[in-house]
């Protein structure tokens, strides 16, 4: 499977820096073929980005079917602006707003019932370290029952905007883990403080498949650096 590098531009970038960005990001993606490359930019950049990348990913969904839930956006719009795949499970989603397996539950069911692909994420706080195998296989448990396509996003809390980065062989460690519960044609990424200097040791990880990048997808620079390492490690040219 090609390495998958996401963006989560979370909740950043005005509509020129976004604008600029992304015509950046297809302009590489036109010379890189062997990484699939999505951007998950805030849903008021949605229709811009499905403009000019094919993999185009919302940072979240309404667990409610279309209606009466004013500043709520749904699984069809986000189909009718050309998405493809949503993150689900978010540790952001899931410690800031509150986010329990029943509501994620119920995103899987709307984004299932349009066919955008969810990218499930998992992680542990820095207190449940001492515990991780238990805390991440209670909370891959919404979507184990998923009988559609989905990743799988491994996110260490204490890793997210911190600079410290997971190193590969605690990573993998749990990815084994994911994967051994998901089964073996899962796409499993890594995610937390992924940066240029760090990501080609990550992926030399058996079951590290790719990264979801924050902070670093946010300039160019240092997104295309990401993206280049990815494309040279496919390609076998550094090993
Ligand atoms: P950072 O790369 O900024 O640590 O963010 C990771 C993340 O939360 C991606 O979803």
């Amino acid at each position: 499977m090609k390495p998958l590098i996401a963006a989560n531009w979370k909740m950043n970038l005005d509509l020129t820096s976004a604008t600029q960005l992304v015509r950046q990001i297809n302009l590489i993606k036109n010379e890189i073929s062997n990484v699939d490359i999505m951007v998950f930019p805030s849903h008021c950049y949605l229709s811009l980005v499905a403009s000019v990348l094919n993999q185009v990913g919302a940072q979240n969904v309404s667990e409610y079917a279309p209606g009466a839930y004013t500043g709520e956006v749904s699984a069809e719009m986000l189909k009718s602006c050309g998405v493809t795949h949503a993150l689900v499970g978010h540790s952001e989603r899931r410690h800031i707003f509150f986010e329990t397996d029943d509501i994620l539950t119920k995103k899987l069911y709307q984004l299932k019932s349009v066919g955008i692909v969810p990218i499930f994420c998992v992680g542990e706080t820095l207190d449940q370290r001492n515990r991780v195998e238990s805390v991440i296989q209670h909370q891959l448990q919404p979507i184990l029952s998923f009988d559609a396509p989905y990743i799988i996003a491994y996110e260490p809390v204490w890793a997210i905007g911190t600079g410290q980065s997971s190193t590969p062989e605690d990573a993998q460690s749990v990815h084994e883990i994911i994967q051994s519960m998901v089964g073996p044609g899962v796409q499993i990424l890594y995610g937390g403080s992924v940066t240029e200097s760090n990501l080609l040791n990550l992926l030399k990880m058996p079951n590290i498949h790719g990264a979801l990048v924050g902070g670093a997808s946010l300039k160019t620079e240092s997104f295309t650096s990401i993206l280049n390492i990815a494309s040279k490690y496919e390609q076998g040219a550094l090993i």
